[in-house]
């Protein structure tokens, strides 16, 4: 069993699932007239969105989390708050991804205040009903156990931040260890064969070298 579980998600895959999402929205008999995607995880849902139901007005708010001081949780906060004018339209609001739920839910609240629409609706392509605070009026696939989506767009970040939690709190890893170590401590951990990340994962180390994360030294990969 992966210490964290991860479900590594195919460019495929965020077609049908953002399909099927906009299905769902079309089978419900409400259209939006905008779609604001927040980013940056609701971008790529959004804008198939748009092109499955066909409609061409698409904004974007942008969400941040910050840890508070003192305190362990993160909060997430809009990075850009700007204005527009959205009197009299119906605005549906596209994340990929209902986690905990307070992204969605301050995007919501943002807009509803802030843009003056008619009426707003959520999406998101999964959520995660077990630790989300509120339900989506819109997704596409209810996750029960929580587990890691690793979307396309995010696989070279991602991977970074394995390795160096990795490097961090691996007790092997944290005393050096040689790239094939890595990657079999990698699967243990994650669950995923770095095999299938192809070219990210020797892009993920070069980064990581590069801002210092990693050293490499006689042949073994130690963290700074
Ligand atoms: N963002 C917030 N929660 C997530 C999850 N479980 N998987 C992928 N991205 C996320």
């Amino acid at each position: 069993m992966a210490r964290v579980p991860v479900k590594l998600v195919s460019w495929e895959e965020i077609v049908e699932w953002s399909r099927g999402l906009a299905d769902r929205i079309e089978e419900s008999g409400w259209r939006p007239d905008v779609v604001v995607a927040v980013a940056r995880g609701g971008f790529v849902p959004a804008r198939l969105i748009c092109d499955f139901l066909d409609i061409t007005d698409l904004l974007s708010v942008q969400s941040q989390h910050w840890v508070e001081a003192a305190r362990a949780a993160q909060k997430a906060i809009l990075k850009y708050p700007y204005r527009v004018d959205l009197e009299g339209k119906k605005v549906l609001i596209v994340d990929d991804i209902v986690d905990t739920g307070d992204t969605l839910l301050l995007a919501k609240e943002f807009v509803e205040r802030e843009w003056g629409p008619s009426e707003t609706r959520t999406a998101a392509m999964q959520w995660i009903s077990s630790v989300a605070k509120f339900k989506p009026d819109y997704y596409y696939l209810e996750v029960r156990d929580w587990v890691w989506f690793q979307y396309p767009w995010t696989r070279l970040e991602d991977t970074m931040q394995f390795i160096a939690r990795i490097l961090r709190e691996d007790e092997r890893a944290r005393s050096g260890v040689s790239e094939d170590e890595l990657k079999s401590i990698f699967r243990e951990w994650y669950g995923v064969d770095p095999e299938e990340l192809g070219f990210y994962w020797e892009l993920a180390l070069k980064r990581l070298r590069e801002k210092g994360v990693v050293r490499a030294e006689n042949g073994k990969l130690l963290p700074r």
